[in-house]
């Protein structure tokens, strides 16, 4: 829960330089491997002098098969881990492979270029360069993330991202969530992740690590196909009243937790928003969620009469909640 705070805090305060440890890109890139051949990959939030994201793509370039290696860096010119964001002229850089047939990614064999202005995702030119690309993969900041995905979406891109869990459901994800446009990837242990960074950490001794700052409520977000997305969930209990309980304001059963999903109910089921990280759409229908995130979220679930917008159980109030069924075989 700390490093909740400490990342709620990061938010308010657009403290958005913490940088993802290479072990935690090569934990989830593993899944996607088939997607990248003969592709442009474009890195946009990414210094590659210090990108573990460029770092990776770039050493993986021949055995991915990819075509063509984008990374483009905000503001901060200074080969310095810990970005200021006090130059405005930034650059980006274009890798094509390696020429040598040393298998690395030499000094001269990357592209370095001035970009015009200061390297924001949004600029006119960044967007050029965002055409160019296939795939997206980053960590953008956290402060813009909806805004990210907004363009990601506008400019029909694939993506791969590190995002907050919260963002589930923000209004602008929601609904790309309900309408399968975007869905959870393999995430982080324990859904928290340990990113360099200068900000204090305020993580307990045990899970203090040096430089490096830990968030709670990290995953990763796509579009890209995964396998887990098709796994079936195996259900063992059976629905009983006692046990699944109607919402006082909601149509729908509450499920305590993932792994209690009834197999034998279908009607709507509550469940925790973490079930989106078991969901196979071809196992379930995502209905909504409490009006509690936002109005109209539970597509019509709700008994608005109630006026509470948290789900209730014997009058209380519960946290918040997907609303699902199961899709009949
Ligand atoms: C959470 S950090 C992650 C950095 C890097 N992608 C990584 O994973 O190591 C987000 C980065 O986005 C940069 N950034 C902030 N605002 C930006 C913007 N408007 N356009 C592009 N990058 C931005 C920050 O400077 C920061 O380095």
């Amino acid at each position: 829960m700390a490093g909740n705070k400490n990342l709620q805090a990061a938010n308010k305060a657009k403290k958005d330089e913490f940088y993802t440890q290479l072990c935690d890109i090569e934990n989830e890139l593993r899944h996607y491997r088939e997607h990248f051949r003969d592709k442009t990959v474009l890195c946009n939030c990414d210094d590659p002098r210090v990108s573990n994201f460029f770092h990776y793509f770039a050493y993986n370039f021949e055995q991915l098969g990819l075509k063509r290696l984008i990374t483009t860096c905000y503001k901060n010119q200074n080969a310095d881990l810990f970005s200021r964001n006090d130059q405005e002229q930034a650059i980006w850089l274009e890798y094509l492979g390696d020429r040598n047939g040393n298998r690395v990614p030499d000094a001269e064999e990357i592209g370095i270029r001035p970009l015009k202005g200061d390297g924001d995702f949004r600029s006119p030119e960044c967007i050029e360069l965002l055409k160019q690309a296939d795939i997206v993969v980053t960590n953008p900041p956290f402060s813009l993330f909806r805004e990210y995905v907004a363009q990601l979406v506008k400019y029909e891109k694939k993506f791969l991202i590190i995002g907050n869990q919260n963002a589930i459901t923000y209004k602008e994800i929601f609904p790309l969530i309900v309408q399968n446009k975007m869905w959870l990837g393999y995430g982080f242990k324990g859904g928290a992740g340990h990113f360099i960074s200068k900000y204090e950490d305020v993580a307990t001794a045990g899970d203090h690590r040096a430089g490096m700052i830990r968030v709670s409520g990290v995953t990763w977000f796509t579009n890209l196909e995964i396998e887990k997305r098709h796994e079936e969930l195996i259900l063992y209990k059976k629905y009983t009243p006692e046990e699944y309980p109607k919402y006082d304001n909601y149509d729908a059963i509450n499920v305590k937790e993932t792994v209690c999903i009834p197999c034998d109910y279908e009607g709507t089921m509550g469940v925790p928003i973490t079930f989106l990280n078991k969901y196979n759409p071809e196992q379930f229908e995502i209905i909504g969620c409490t009006e509690s995130e936002g109005k109209g979220f539970s597509n019509g679930v709700w008994n608005a009469s109630s006026k509470v917008s948290q789900p209730l159980l014997h009058g209380e109030r519960k946290y918040k909640r997907l609303f699902i069924k199961r899709i009949k075989p």
